[in-house]
């Protein structure tokens, strides 16, 4: 057996809970923290992202951690959203949150985990996904070009000072 096989014996998947969430404000920090080099105007204290009451307890959302011997190593989310009207879909699957701990990634935990969220999204007809991800950050790109996902809609932003 070899190492990457070792590596991903032991890791388990399981939808989150609310009783997961004070782990999950600590990981949060840690993608805001992973993306603070490629956006300057994140602020410097008390950033946070998500929603997670909402992503923990509606029906239109699947949160997935992943666990190495009880702790938890990677999250990821889908969650279900209304798509603009000019779209021939009338729903997506807008997926965020995607961290995985420096030690275990490039192993394909990502991968596993996106790949498990679109599995539940498709069972509830769910067939186009979106996401966001700064375009420095080579790693995430690269890993959701590995789930299949290409460069759509470029996001450009102008900050010029006060008067
Ligand atoms: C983005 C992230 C979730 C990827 O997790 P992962 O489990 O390593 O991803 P996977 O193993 O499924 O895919 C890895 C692929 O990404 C690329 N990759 C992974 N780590 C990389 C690195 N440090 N540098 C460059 N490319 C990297 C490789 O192409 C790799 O594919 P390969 O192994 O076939 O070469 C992880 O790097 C992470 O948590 N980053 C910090 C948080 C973050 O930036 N999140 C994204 C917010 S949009």
């Amino acid at each position: 057996m070899n190492r990457l096989e070792t590596s991903l014996e032991s890791i388990t998947f399981r939808q989150a809970t609310l009783a997961d969430k004070s782990v999950l404000l600590n990981l949060e920090q840690q993608v805001v923290e992973a993306e603070r080099p490629f956006n300057s105007v994140i602020k410097s204290v008390a950033a946070t992202y998500y929603d997670l009451d909402s992503l923990l307890t509606q029906e239109n959302s699947y949160l997935m951690v992943a666990e190495d011997i009880n702790s938890i190593i990677a999250t990821g989310y889908v969650q279900i959203r209304a798509s603009k009207k000019s779209l021939q879909h009338a729903e997506h699957g807008y997926l965020g949150f995607m961290y995985v701990a420096p030690q275990h990634r490039g192993l394909g935990i990502n991968k596993l985990i996106m790949d498990k969220l679109i599995h539940w999204s498709r069972n509830q007809g769910v067939l186009d996904f979106y996401l966001d991800v700064y375009a420095q950050n080579d790693a995430a790109i690269k890993a959701y070009e590995k789930v299949g996902f290409e460069a759509s809609m470029v996001e450009m932003k102008l900050h010029v000072s006060a008067e």
